[in-house]
């Protein structure tokens, strides 16, 4: 029978634990995992005890907090603070998501974050995203033309051909779906994942680009787009309720009606 270890270094374990004033009333405890490239040390979770009455509602206001005010160290990425960057998307409470949408209040028991999953880390919260964006560099995300453009520069679209670019195109790429998708997990190699995809449908179904044929070539491919098996947590971890796994099945239904 097959046996199967983590590495050693790959085991994650008790932090410290930073207390809370004594005279805080409403505490909450968040459990947060620490990962430093720079000591030799395992992976560990660290406690803070936060004092919710000088703490602001959402999860990314209580890192801050704990940046600004007790540990110095921690590391995590954020920018808008209000959805719009994507900067801040990592795992809380067992289910990615942007920090600064998700309130504390939705949380029960202690706040447990970590990384995005399955992404190398490069410190505490912050994965590497180098090949997630090299994979949408892959999809040439721009619009593609050979006919020249009209006198004025504007190439129109009917309102009709614009709704349909227009959620896809509300992407913030954000990684919460590719991360949460077990096909990427395993093959993230030779997969694109739900972003990607996702950012291939929105050229392809543009009505203005010119290399729809090129886009599909591209994709047709046993790994970059069949690897999708429709198991749909892209769609459930999107936090702008963008629709991954959707727009994945319509790509393949291009690619079954061309070949007839
Ligand atoms: S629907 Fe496809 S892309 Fe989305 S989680 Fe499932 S396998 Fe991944
Ligand atoms: S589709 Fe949604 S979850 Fe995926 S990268 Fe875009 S915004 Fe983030
Ligand atoms: S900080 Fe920009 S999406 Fe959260």
């Amino acid at each position: 029978m097959a046996e199967f270890f983590l590495p050693a270094n790959s085991k994650v374990g008790r932090g410290r634990t930073f207390k809370a004033a004594a005279d805080a009333k409403h505490v909450r405890v968040f459990r947060i995992y620490r990962f430093d490239p720079d000591t030799a040390g395992n992976p560990r979770i660290d406690s803070y005890e936060i004092d919710m009455d000088s703490c602001g509602p959402m999860v990314l206001d209580a890192l801050i907090k704990i940046k600004n005010e007790i540990d110095s160290t921690l590391t995590f990425r954020r920018s808008c603070r209000e959805g719009i960057c994507g900067s801040c998307a990592m795992n809380i409470d067992g289910r990615n998501g942007l920090a600064c949408l998700n309130a504390c209040a939705d949380v029960s028991g202690d706040i447990r974050i970590y990384p995005l999953p399955h992404l190398p880390v490069i410190k505490d919260l912050v994965p590497d995203l180098t090949d997630f964006y090299a994979q949408y560099a892959s999809i040439k995300p721009w619009l593609q033309t050979r006919t020249p453009a009209p006198p004025d520069g504007e190439r129109l679209q009917s309102k009709g051909d614009q709704e349909r670019v227009d959620r896809p195109s509300a992407c913030i790429l954000c990684a919460c779906c590719s991360t949460s998708c077990p096909s990427y997990w395993w093959n993230s190699d030779r997969y694109l994942g739900p972003a990607a995809l996702l950012a291939a449908y929105r050229w392809i179904v543009d009505s203005r680009d010119e290399a729809t044929g090129e886009r599909l070539d591209q994709l047709e491919d046993p790994f970059r787009l069949y690897r999708c098996h429709t198991i749909m947590n892209c769609t459930e971890a999107c936090p702008k309720d963008l629709n991954p796994a959707k727009a994945i099945g319509e790509i393949k239904q291009m690619m079954a009606h061309r070949r007839q």
